[in-house]
């Protein structure tokens, strides 16, 4: 029994590592804005610990750590740090500023990471012995994992987790870092620690499992059904390499299944679609179609038996509801004829609560949408929004006019305005291609011959030859990363702002070394 399990024996606690793990995807990089935002939602929709970053990564990720410690209302703040002092003393320097701060530091416990940093067995037992114990004596929440953990021989992994729990750590973390084990055996995992590790009893034992083989879900619910009373998870499944255990996919799993896993989390559901399209459009990695419980197409019924079905019960096939997952109920459709308040119940209804000024600037691009477009779908609203959110903060750069030649005969060329630092530049560019044409204008404009295009991507929103496109956008510019969004009735406009949106956030990026990088 765990020392959870003392106090409530159901209750799960989840532990958010979408700031963390999540931006560790290659290419997910998030703004300060953006991660302040999705730390509020996390904080706000109940989840227990949100890990906020790595404080000794870079100033960013301090920076980042620090604020969001001191805007947090109930949940714990947690910060990584690696098994040396001056990881730990950084983190904490973080952390210290929220009401319920935690250290959590790790090591590789596995033959492989012991070989890295050349230590023996001996010499990594103490080197885990003085760092928690150090990072102990900082904080009463401390957390450890043995990195690779479900690939470190038995023996010493049950050797180093009681020496971490005897050094002071309260909550034992048993990372699958390459997300190589499978259900049976992550729930012996945890069997086996928690009946033979002295001290076990007094300790949290979480689980914190990668989807490499696309196992990370079922193995987090193995182990909590072997005694785990922490799942460690990211908002879409966002995470290195093929990403992290889903938040959405265990809470829901804990929800829908509670039948044969009685066990509860303290997360508010209907706040996991918001989460999702939160994350997706600050991290620039969209959400698959058929993803389970955030996927566009998770509630569609698309053949006839299906249809059928659902208008008799809906329970035919539905295990959940689409609202439990903050999907509003109904898809009434919006039109240029559709008021403010109208506009302001619909988007209550998707989760976004807007103040009376941001309502009147969301009601003017509604309007506008709504003049290119006969029907203005949920869908519509929620790119709009998002686009809103991830363009607000920092615009140096405004796309102002576009117009396009394309077609059979090139070249395709793009006449571009944008508005920079206020002042209004144009310029006519030719490319292979109308977007190529916009793109090269752009950096006609501003010049950035570091920055490479590493992602670009177009998705259409409805269906529809007036669908609004979603376009992502993501440039790499020596080590640093900037996804851009926005959402168009026309694809080479959405483009284009997509593109300068991305740009703006590289310039916020750069500006942190050199001022006045816009010149550069
Ligand atoms: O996957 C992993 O091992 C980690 C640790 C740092 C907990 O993310
Ligand atoms: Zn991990």
């Amino acid at each position: 029994m765990t020392k959870a399990s003392k106090r409530d024996a159901d209750r799960v606690l989840i532990f958010d590592t979408t700031l963390r793990d999540g931006e560790q995807s290659p290419g997910a990089s998030m703004t300060l804005e953006e991660k302040l935002a999705i730390a509020e939602l996390l904080d706000e929709m109940g989840v227990d610990i949100i890990e906020a970053g790595f404080p000794i990564a870079s100033e960013g990720d301090f920076e980042a750590v620090s604020e969001i410690a001191r805007r947090a209302r109930q949940a714990v703040i947690c910060g990584l740090a690696r098994a040396q002092f001056g990881d730990i003393d950084r983190c904490w320097e973080a952390v210290r500023h929220a009401r319920r701060p935690r250290i959590h530091t790790f090591i590789g416990t596995s033959p492989l990471h012991r070989a890295i940093p050349k230590l023996d067995q001996d010499q990594m037992a103490e080197r885990i012995h003085e760092t928690v114990s150090h990072a102990r004596n900082l904080c009463d929440n401390v957390q450890w994992s043995p990195m690779d953990a479900t690939r470190t021989e038995h023996d010493y992994l049950c050797r180093v987790v009681e020496i971490a729990i005897r050094a002071g750590a309260t909550t034992i973390n048993i990372p699958d870092t390459v997300g190589y084990t499978a259900p049976r055996e992550s729930a012996a995992l945890i069997g086996m620690l928690i009946e033979r590790v002295p001290g076990a009893d007094e300790v949290v034992f979480a689980t914190h499992c990668h989807d490499d083989l696309g196992m990370a879900t079922a193995n987090a619910l193995a182990a909590v059904e072997a005694g785990a009373r922490q799942i460690e998870c990211t908002v879409n499944g966002l995470g290195e390499r093929a990403g992290n255990t889903a938040l959405e996919e265990v809470v829901m799993a804990l929800k829908v299944r509670h039948d044969i896993m009685p066990f509860h989390t303290g997360v508010d559901t209907t706040r996991l679609m918001q989460a999702s399209r939160m994350v997706a459009a600050a991290s620039g990695f969209p959400v698959q179609f058929n993803k389970a419980v955030v996927g566009k197409n998770a509630f569609a019924h698309e053949s006839g038996i299906h249809q059928d079905g659902m208008l008799k019960d809906s329970q035919t096939f539905e295990i959940m509801r689409p609202e439990d997952v903050g999907l509003s109920e109904s898809n009434l459709v919006m039109g240029k004829h559709s008021g403010r308040h109208a506009l302001r119940k619909k988007l209550e209804a998707l989760g976004y609560e807007l103040g009376d000024n941001q309502l009147r600037d969301v009601f003017v691009r509604f309007k506008a949408l709504a003049d290119r477009k006969k029907e203005v779908y949920d869908e519509d609203l929620v790119a709009l929004m998002e686009v809103e959110a991830s363009s607000a903060a920092n615009e140096r750069i405004r796309v102002s006019a576009l117009r396009v030649i394309c077609g059979t005969e090139g070249p395709q060329t793009a006449d571009l305005t944008l508005e920079i630092d206020g002042e209004p530049k144009s310029v006519h560019a030719t490319g292979d291609g109308p977007v190529d044409a916009t793109f090269n204008a752009v950096k006609a404009l501003v010049p950035h011959p570091e920055a490479k295009l590493e992602l670009y991507q177009v998705h259409a929103v409805t269906e529809g030859t007036d669908a609004q496109a979603t376009v992502s956008v993501r440039l790499a510019e020596e080590g640093r990363i900037a996804a851009g969004q926005s959402a168009d009735t026309d694809t080479v406009v959405a483009s284009a702002k997509a593109y300068v949106n991305a740009l703006n956030k590289l310039m916020v990026r750069r500006s942190k070394s050199a001022p006045d990088a816009l010149s550069a």
